[in-house]
């Protein structure tokens, strides 16, 4: 089972983790649109990624060559305020000029099982994405995969019971997230620290099958307290 990644930074604060994020995201960004004339980048959904996306909105950049996907989204009406994507727009996406027909918000309205194959549909058409954000929660879950023992071929698939409301959701499978160009990990707050330990500690756990030893991992002092990080790589 794969161990931490290899490029683990810890910063201060989540504030120093949301700037470093924002840096990170602007250079594959940067990268991407020079090499390929679009950038393909996948959101996280939760809290944790707030921050960056805040910073995102005050960033001057070719809008126009992004293109936005989610990693999962809950089944809530589509402009709920729980809905993962609800959060970017409000965030971020709302206040920059990407075409709204390069925003794809998961239709995980119409419910889990009609949601997953949509999506699926968009997912093979525009993969491979440039660059994938993920969170983690308390028990090593990331994105809306609580377990690692379902559908282990379909590249989207719909979530019952999950464990964090709401049970319904959606969410990109272990290959499709792994399949991305560039993985970068956002973990903040103490209550994540256990979950990090235990990953650090080869326990297998959804964020361990997701990531690759190659991602960016950023995680803020009081998430990182319990973990013995020597100083990583630089990204
Ligand atoms: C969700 C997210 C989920 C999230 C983690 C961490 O729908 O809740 O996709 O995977 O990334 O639970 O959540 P926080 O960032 O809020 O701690």
């Amino acid at each position: 089972m794969l161990m931490l990644p290899a490029n683990c930074k810890v910063l201060e604060s989540p504030e120093d983790v949301a700037g470093q994020a924002c840096r990170i995201v602007i250079a594959e960004a940067e990268a991407a649109i020079h090499e390929r004339r679009m950038f393909r980048i996948v959101l996280a959904g939760g809290r944790t990624p707030q921050r960056t996306y805040q910073m995102l909105a005050g960033m001057v950049q070719d809008w126009s060559a992004w293109e936005i996907f989610w990693s999962d989204e809950r089944c809530l009406p589509s402009d709920h305020a729980g809905r993962n994507s609800r959060m970017a727009q409000d965030a971020w996406l709302s206040q920059v000029a990407i075409p709204a027909g390069q925003i794809h918000p998961i239709p995980a309205e119409l419910g889990a099982t009609l949601a997953a194959a949509e999506y699926a549909k968009l997912v093979l058409d525009r993969q491979p994405f440039d660059l994938l954000l993920l969170g983690m929660g308390e028990d090593g879950h990331t994105a809306s995969l609580f377990s690692t023992s379902g559908d282990p071929v379909a590249p989207v698939i719909a979530v019952h019971g999950a464990p964090k409301p709401p049970g319904e959701r959606v969410s990109l499978n272990f290959e499709t997230l792994r399949a991305c160009r560039k993985q970068l990990v956002l973990i903040t707050g103490a209550e994540k620290s256990p979950a990090l330990f235990a990953w650090q500690h080869g326990a297998s756990l959804p964020i361990a099958h997701a990531v690759r030893n190659d991602a960016c991992l950023l995680v803020d002092s009081e998430a990182g307290r319990s973990t013995n990080f020597a100083v990583p790589g630089h990204y």
